[in-house]
């Protein structure tokens, strides 16, 4: 597989097109963000790190009946994936209440949420994400109603298997993001699931093993990535 142009680089990741007009190649980078990009840190293994987890994270919701874009690992830092018609928006489920719910809603940090609940987020840095809803996205066509069904269903689908896979490995599932795309008419899931877009916590202690260490300073952080995907049997080396 040749890598060609680069196409797009994000705040995490790179797109490269290849030789193959409906693949792509993501270079998961060592960069780490926080507040849209404000602030940008290189963090050692990171890219190594998150494109593993994330090819044994897509590897299992595919083994479970999600379709992942994910084809195959290209190397430490890389994967290839089939091309996307990314839909701009942001797919969050909780399981427990943290980060901006807790700031938006004024409800105790680490409440559990029974049922889980369910955001949709605008992927727009400029405008921080604005949380949106079903109306929006029908209002300004960001997606259809049979998608935006599919959306919520799929994101729903993988809470069932990844709180069940990190709860056998001690942890807790504390919330996700997750963007999905259009390929061959069908609403499949893309872009990444790794520590930097979920929260992660140690079950017994509910330390934090997620980039939540990354934005509140408390270091460790590409070794907390690490202790996860140990946890997980996850092979790095
Ligand atoms: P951001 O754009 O938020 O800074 P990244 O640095 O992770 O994020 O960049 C990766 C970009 O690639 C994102 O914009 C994401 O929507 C996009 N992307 C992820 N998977 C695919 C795919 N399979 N096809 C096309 N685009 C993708
Ligand atoms: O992280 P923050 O407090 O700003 O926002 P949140 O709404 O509480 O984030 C919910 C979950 O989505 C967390 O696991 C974030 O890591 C993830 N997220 C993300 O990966 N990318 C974003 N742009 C926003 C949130």
């Amino acid at each position: 597989m040749e890598k060609k142009a680069e196409l797009y680089k994000g705040k995490a990741k790179s797109v490269y097109t290849t030789d193959e007009d409906d693949k792509l190649i993501l270079h998961f980078r060592n960069d780490t963000s926080m507040n849209d990009g404000e602030r940008i840190e290189q963090l050692e293994r990171k890219g190594m790190v998150n494109n593993k987890f994330n090819a044994f994270i897509m590897g299992k919701l595919e083994a479970a009946g999600v379709e992942t874009h994910q084809i195959q690992l290209l190397g430490d830092d890389e994967s290839l994936v089939k091309k996307l018609d990314m839909i701009p928006i942001e797919c969050v489920v909780r399981n427990i209440a943290s980060g901006s719910l807790v700031r938006r809603l004024g409800v105790p940090d680490g409440m559990d949420l029974n049922p889980p609940t369910f955001e949709f987020f605008l992927k727009n840095d400029d405008l921080h994400d604005p949380m949106i809803n079903d109306y929006h996205i029908r209002t300004f066509g960001w997606a259809s109603d049979e998608e935006v069904a599919q959306m919520k269903a799929l994101t729903f689908k993988v809470n069932e298997v990844l709180k069940r896979l990190f709860a056998d490995a001690g942890m807790l599932l504390v919330d996700y993001k997750l963007e999905f795309g259009r390929y061959q008419g069908r609403v499949i899931l893309g872009d990444e699931f790794s520590p930097d877009g979920c929260r992660l916590w140690d079950a017994d202690t509910r330390n934090k093993l997620d980039k939540d260490r990354f934005r509140q300073g408390l270091g460790g952080v590409v070794e907390a990535y690490e202790e996860v995907a140990h946890r997980l049997g996850v092979k790095l080396d």
